[in-house]
């Protein structure tokens, strides 16, 4: 176990608890949520010690111990966003082209800008700072093929005490002579990397092959040398995201079953490994994803803005081989860094293809799902005792329409659902990490 950040100072919070004790795709919703009105969380050393009914839980407050008072808002595990892009936040919202093209317009000339460890360090910090402000305290993160954005990214996440994920992208062909390494210098860099990362304070490696049309099969062999023997290395990279892709690499690996299949045969499917997207996957391959425990992340805002396509999330979760799968905002493809905005577009997904994804399920996913498919769910994603205290406080009334809207609730289902909705990063009254308040909307100098 890492240690949580030894600077938080002991505290507690007073709110409307929501957390969850188990699956709600496996089991009715309402039996998965844990929903505590008038509830209290007490911290020690970053970790939770109590959480419950304030009336019971108050007895163990320690003398002198001070309590924030978040009536009136929801006390949820901060969010998972389990796939997304640093060096992209400065071209979000980039105009006209689906995924190709995209790539070629304009995330390769931004990236190429992450040379500079300056610029770099700069880019991670207000990064963090936006996925603070939008209420998520985990992520895993792409940073480019520079060693030195890594360096940047783990040294600001370091600052702050976040949980995170991240590593340097690799990238040996189909791709600028600026942002192309090669197979041996990528396993060099990310070895360097991995030993002076993984696993100090609460940053943790994650081997990061773009995806399989940017990598030579050496290079994704070199992938899964660098991650053979170490099960507590994360492997993150893309998967059938854009039809145009699928028929690009079944082209460059014609002897591979499937796209899924490319990264098998080079040891990339195993636990800790997340596959962006997964839009266009079969039965067989959510069968191996199933059994070999890597995850899927839905990536909605992303999915809409490139055309990609609608991600099966009911056929993903199917209970007879349910499949580790969290959200991922995926910006900047994605269009916002709040995992509200990607619950309301996962909501509207799901109705497109006829289901129905009831609020339980989608707050699941932003926590709890985001942790499993980490693997990291013995850390974070729920509100326990031994949890990290690593928080979100959601305000239901945050704008007049909201506060109007909140009128008409009459269940924490409801309540959860208009968040979900109509809430963005105004929603985030505030965001504790390892047990320290880190943001706080209402006195913005923090
Ligand atoms: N596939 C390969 N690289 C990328 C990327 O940067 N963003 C998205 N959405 N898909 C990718
Ligand atoms: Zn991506």
């Amino acid at each position: 176990m890492t240690p949580a950040p030894a600077s938080a100072a002991p505290a507690a919070l007073r709110g409307h608890i929501v957390t969850f004790r188990g699956n709600p795709f496996l089991m009715p919703p309402h039996d998965a949520l844990v929903d505590e009105p008038d509830g209290l969380v007490i911290i020690t050393d970053g970790r939770i010690t109590h959480a419950g009914a304030y009336g019971e839980t108050i007895r163990h407050l320690p003398a002198g111990m001070p309590v924030a008072d978040y009536r009136g808002c929801l006390i949820s595990a901060g969010f998972v966003d389990t796939h997304v892009h640093y060096p992209q936040l400065p071209m979000i919202a980039a105009y006209g082209e689906q995924l190709l093209e995209w790539l070629e317009r304009y995330t390769f000339p931004t990236e190429r800008r992450f040379a500079d460890e300056t610029y770099a360090t700069t880019i991670a910090r207000q990064f963090l700072h936006g996925l603070l402000r939008c209420g998520t305290t985990t992520a895993a993160v792409y940073c480019t093929v520079h060693p030195q954005s890594v360096d940047a990214f783990f040294g600001q996440s370091t600052r702050l005490g976040t949980l995170m994920v991240a590593g340097k992208v690799l990238m040996d062909r189909n791709a600028p002579d600026y942002l192309r390494d090669t197979a041996q210098r990528g396993y060099d860099e990310s070895r360097r990397l991995i030993d002076r990362w993984h696993g100090r304070n609460r940053q943790h490696y994650a081997v990061t092959p773009r995806f399989a049309p940017t990598s030579t099969p050496e290079q994704l062999e070199l992938a899964g040398a660098l991650l053979k023997g170490d099960d507590t290395l994360f492997m993150q990279t893309h998967l059938a995201e854009n039809r145009a892709e699928v028929a690009w690499v079944a082209d460059l690996y014609p002897d591979s079953r499937s796209y899924l299949d490319v990264y098998d045969r080079a040891g990339l499917v195993r636990p800790r490994s997340v596959m962006g997207h997964g839009i266009y996957v079969d039965e067989h391959d959510l069968c191996r994803c199933h059994e070999s425990g890597c995850a899927l992340a839905h990536c909605p805002t992303s999915n809409l803005f490139l055309g990609s396509g609608a991600f099966r999330l009911f056929d993903v979760m199917d209970a007879k081989r349910p499949v580790r799968t969290g959200l991922g905002t995926d910006v900047g493809a994605g269009t916002s860094l709040s995992h509200l905005q990607s619950m309301n577009e996962a909501y509207k997904i799901a109705q497109m293809t006829g289901k129905r994804l009831h609020p339980v399920q989608a707050f699941w996913l932003a926590t709890r799902g985001g942790a499993e498919a980490l693997h990291l769910d013995d850390r974070i994603g729920a509100i326990a005792p031994g949890m990290d205290a690593d928080l979100c406080i959601l305000d239901p009334r945050a704008t007049p329409l909201q506060a109007l809207r909140a009128q008409m609730c009459d269940s924490t289902a409801d309540i959860l659902f208009t968040l979900m909705m109509l809430g963005d990063d105004r929603s985030i009254r505030a965001t504790w990490v390892g047990g320290r308040l880190v943001h706080d909307r209402d006195m913005p100098a923090i």
